[in-house]
């Protein structure tokens, strides 16, 4: 986005006009658009715009996501749902004009191709706006000739065409493939300029009676138009900035606050030095030049990092040495001893028997067998191989380290590190040991690897014993943690695979020696700013400078700490010197952006609010998806102590007691008391935007407590899909994020059950009759692809019943909000759970599959229906797994995956005839006795070239009132084929036939 203009406040936007207007999140919001929005947006991985300020922090919301709740609780919902939409997706830039600008790859002959199609009639109009490359000669081209291009990707633009007619012609081409294609070539609406917004204002201003010429104008005049100011968003779970940043971005004025400092400095450098005038950029660099090249001198002259022939380290390869107590043998250990597989470089072991010993050489395109016996490592399952120089050892890593006891309690010999222990002391279990260094050759620049000299070892040990001479010190000045590790989920294992027991042995001396330089220079260098700028580059620097830092012999580097959210230990890790860290220091800073609006930064924890704001956009913690707490101490060890101005009033612990966790009863809780400060903190017309990662059914009891207990009121739910394979978690599973939309619950009322359970089952009507109307409204008026999925309906069906739920505070007599905050008994289903069921019961009789009748649906099982239901999604092309996941939840299939062919996150598919061919399924329950396993089985035989007959006589047999449910069975064959396709071999085919052959049955 381009710097934000000069905001007046203008005539036409009347202050508070907008006060009761509904908003657009709560009637409608295009779901599936910004889940591909989304979707693209992580994709992006490294260049998103906030992971430069540290790819450590796990489960930032994607911005564009943020984008959408802003707009959506601003832009009012009116009496044209359709022109509302519109303009929406026009600010959002997800409409079908916006790909004119965002497009910037296809090319023109694939836009003729796309719009006019192969053998196109319309050759008059080609030739208006294409010419046909290297076309030689002053005749101009014949039609034929221009068919023929167009066939062979061979036309280019007019030099002569008007933007207009190129923009038509654009538009018109692409509008023609899916969205998640269109999406998928072009940039993200974050990345357009100013320029592409320049159309939309005149619609967008006639729809809203706005005046605005910018999205920080017009959020400026819709906050205005609702609240009578600027909008005020608030982010009490703030995390790693997302929501504060787009918030500001778009102009708001922003209250942003998070338990943990390390969050908080994550939202400071989004919200605050993002926003940095070019001024204060300029400064920061200068200032953080000179204290790197500080750093660099302070290294060069105690000569640490150079080797003998005064060449600089590039990175340093170290791993743990352990002591084999049965053979008095000391033995590297790594999985693997390959340096970089591109040029067959390894390590090669020497064993030296009179010391017990291993020695290393390095040797560069190694032949096969030498590759091999590098690529197998020492480390192989549980055990450790090595040679003695005259036999092949094989020791167990459980007798070395003397395992003892089981699963969590087992314990072992390993000392535990003292507070003063920077390496391993001689007689220890687990020694480390220096094997190898890249260095860079002083004249050429060339990198070579090389096994450490006496001089580099001397080197090493003058080093380890400066460190542990300073570390005391050092811990005292606060430049090196002197934290001791917490148990937690994450935690313990350091203590129990390392001996480690503070924060700083997660480092080596050599790490400890350069962070503790650095820190030095940063404190004492006398501009705020570039201190606390400088703290993010630490932090970021403390990633890529840790032993948990694993050589990766793919690319010859050394990881990060966070590749996952896990603190793994490595036997063998790579060290960066500082010629590596160079780049890492000078990093460039993206997405920076000119505030408009204030910004209001705390650690707190979000009960403690204490600023009124407009809008709440929250992200809270949920079923611990991320521990935070634990794994962000890694960082708060390191920067707790000497910290700049901007930082010193945040606590600077992980204050783990605090942080929400877990979804049990503590969770619930914690989570009123949050959510009833925000409500107290928010005016009567104030929004509240909750995204929940979706991960249990119990999740919508929860949640209706939790609003319940807090007086918010549901309005609406969507869901939207935000990674395609995980990054939290690995393997086949498909993260989602439910979007809520609610209010303050301002009129109580008061209502009985079976009430209640009406008003749901018509509510849930209404509400997917609304969607399915505006479904085909908008496909008359040429849309191609559906607004709402059934995804879609199912969270309306959710929605609708936790919106009527949380309207009443008493039920039966009871009060509701006091009933929220009571204990609940493990699996107890309250009546909350039974109306929330009665809900997506609902919602399911409602949304009967096209082609089959109602009447049948009626009378299916949950499974069956699933099955069915998931025919007509993977026709419609939609085959991500977390469809079939929800749509399980919601049919109450107990294990989906026996009907699944194929479990991928992109690419599932139910089993078809040909997967369960004669035998199996029959075992499933609902299903295999059902109609639609004993059509699947007539399917399969007639594809076998079964006699028909047989086929009949078979089907009688299986099927208890055949001759009633034949019907059904006719009903299922036709819908199979319309799904799978008439000339489909496998299914569709055959299953015509069998439709055939049943109604022609004679009885
Ligand atoms: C899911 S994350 C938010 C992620 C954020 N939306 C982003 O895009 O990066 C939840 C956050 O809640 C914070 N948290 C946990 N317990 C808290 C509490 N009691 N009060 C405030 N913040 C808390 C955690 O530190 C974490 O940063």
């Amino acid at each position: 986005m381009a710097s934000a203009p000069n905001i007046s406040c203008p005539e036409a936007s009347a202050p508070m006009s907008l006060r009761d207007a509904p908003a657009l999140i709560e009637r409608l919001w295009p779901a599936q658009k910004i889940s591909v929005e989304a979707q693209k947006e992580r994709k992006a991985v490294q260049g998103q715009t906030l992971v430069g300020l540290g790819s450590y922090w796990k489960g930032r919301k994607p911005l564009v996501l943020v984008r959408a709740c802003v707009l959506g609780s601003l832009l009012p919902a009116t009496e044209d749902p359709a022109e509302d939409l519109a303009v929406f997706e026009m600010l959002m830039r997800i409409d079908d004009s916006a790909f004119y600008h965002r497009d910037l790859k296809t090319k023109a002959s694939q836009i003729a191709k796309l719009a006019f199609g192969v053998g196109a009639s319309d050759v008059d109009q080609i030739r208006k706006a294409f010419s046909i490359r290297g076309w030689i000669g002053n005749e101009s081209p014949a039609d034929e000739e221009f068919l023929a291009a167009l066939a062979g990707d061979r036309l280019v633009w007019r030099r002569d065409i008007t933007d207009a007619l190129r923009e038509k012609i654009t538009l018109a081409g692409l509008s023609k493939l899916p969205y998640i294609d269109r999406v998928g070539r072009s940039l993200r609406p974050e990345e357009l300029d100013d320029d592409a917004f320049k159309s939309i204002w005149p619609r967008v201003n006639k729809h809203l009676g706005t005046t605005a010429k910018s999205l920080q104008e017009l959020v400026e005049q819709l906050g205005i138009m609702r609240f009578g100011h600027r909008p005020r968003v608030a982010d009490t779970f703030a995390g790693g900035g997302s929501i504060p940043f787009e918030a500001a971005r778009l102009g708001c004025d922003v209250y942003a606050s998070d338990l943990n400092p390390v969050a908080c400095m994550l939202t400071w450098g989004a919200t605050s030095f993002l926003a940095s005038t070019d001024e204060e950029m300029e400064r920061f660099d200068a200032g953080r030049n000179q204290i790197i090249r500080r750093l660099d001198e302070r290294l060069l002259e105690q000569g640490v990092e150079t080797s003998a022939s005064g060449d600089r380290a590039r990175i340093y390869l170290y791993c743990v040495e352990a002591l084999d107590r049965a053979t008095g043998w000391r033995i590297p250990l790594s999985s693997t001893w390959i340096l970089h597989e591109g040029t067959r470089t390894v390590l090669v072991l020497n064993p030296e028997p009179e010391k017990k010993r291993f020695t290393f050489d390095v040797v560069i395109g190694a032949d096969v067998e030498t590759y091999a016996i590098a690529a197998a490592g020492t480390v192989r399952g549980g055990n450790v191989h090595y040679s003695d120089g005259s036999r092949e050892v094989v020791s167990s890593l459980a007798s070395i380290r003397g395992d003892q006891g089981k699963g969590r309690k087992v314990s072992n010999d390993l000392r535990l590190w003292s507070k003063t222990d920077v390496s391993p002391e001689e007689a220890d279990i687990y020694g480390e040991c220096l094997c190898c260094i890249k260095w860079v050759e002083k004249d050429t620049g060339r990198e070579y690897f090389a096994p450490p000299t006496d001089h580099d070892l001397n080197t090493e040990r003058a080093l380890i014993g400066y460190v542990r001479e300073n570390i005391a010190q050092w811990q005292s000045d606060g430049l090196v943690p002197d934290m001791p590790i917490e148990a937690g989920d994450e935690t313990s294992r350091l203590p129990r695979e390392r001996g480690w027991s503070y924060w700083h042995h997660l480092f080596n001396p050599r790490q400890l020696h350069m962070f503790a330089i650095l820190r030095q220079e940063i404190s004492k260098h006398p501009d705020d700013m570039v201190q606390s700028g400088m703290q993010l580059i630490l932090a970021k620097a403390l990633n890529r400078g840790s032993r948990l830092c694993q050589w990766q012999p793919h690319r010859a580097i050394a990881g990060h700490v966070f590749y996952n959210q896990a603190l793994n230990t490595f036997f063998n890790y790579g060290t960066r010197a500082f010629s590596y860290f160079e780049n890492i220091f000078g990093e460039r800073f993206e997405g920076r952006f000119e505030r408009v609006g204030k910004l209001s930064l705390k650690s707190a924890p979000a009960k403690n609010v204490d600023e009124v704001s407009d809008i709440y956009i929250t992200d809270p913690p949920y079923a611990d998806a991320v521990h935070y707490h634990e794994i962000t101490e890694f960082f708060i060890a390191w920067l707790r102590r000497n910290q700049p101005d901007a930082f010193k009033s945040w606590q600077w612990d992980s204050r783990r007691p605090l942080a929400i966790k877990g979804d049990g009863e503590d969770f619930r809780k914690e989570m009123i008391l949050a959510y009833r400060a925000m409500a107290e903190h928010m005016p009567d017309n104030g929004m509240q935007i909750v995204m929940f990662t979706h991960q249990s059914g119990s999740v919508w009891a929860d949640m209706a407590q939790i609003f319940w207990g807090a007086g918010l009121r549901v309005q609406s739910v969507w869901y939207i899909a935000t990674e395609t394979t995980s990054e939290l978690k690995k393997g086949g599973y498909v993260q989602g994020t439910m979007i809520l939309a609610l209010r303050k619950l301002v009129q109580a009322e008061s209502g009985y059950e079976d009430e209640i359970a009406q008003e749901v089952r018509t509510e849930v009507a209404r509400q997917i009759d609304t969607l399915v109307g505006l479904n085909q409204q908008l496909k008359g008026a040429g849309r191609v692809e559906n607004l709402f999925e059934d995804a879609d309906l199912q969270m309306a069906g959710y929605a609708a019943a936790l919106r009527v739920l949380t309207g009443y505070t008493r039920i039966d007599g009871r009060d509701m909000t006091v009933e929220a905050g009571r204990p609940r008994k493990k699996g107890e289903q309250g009546f909350v759970e039974r109306i929330i069921d009665y809900a997506v019961q609902v919602a399911n009789e409602h949304m009967v599959p096209t082609g089959l009748s109602p009447r049948l649906w009626q009378t299916l099982s949950g499974t069956d229906r699933f099955y069915l239901k998931m025919l007509d999604l993977e026709a419609a092309g939609l085959t991500k797994l977390d469809n079939y996941q929800n749509f399980a939840r919601a049919f109450r299939v107990p294990d989906y995956s026996t009907l699944m062919a194929d479990l991928r996150p992109n690419s599932a598919r139910v089993k078809g005839a040909y997967d369960f061919k004669r035998r199996t399924g029959f075992e499933i329950p609902d299903f295999g006795n059902g109609v639609v396993r004993t059509v699947l089985y007539g399917i399969w035989e007639l594809s076998t070239d079964a006699d028909p007959a047989i086929v009949l006589q078979q089907l009688r047999e299986m099927i208890e009132n055949y001759y009633q449910r034949r019907a059904d069975m006719i009903e299922i064959a036709d819908y199979i084929t319309a799904q799978r396709g008439r000339d489909d071999q496998k299914e569709g085919r055959h299953a015509a036939v069998l439709a055939n052959l049943l109604r022609s049955e004679k009885l």
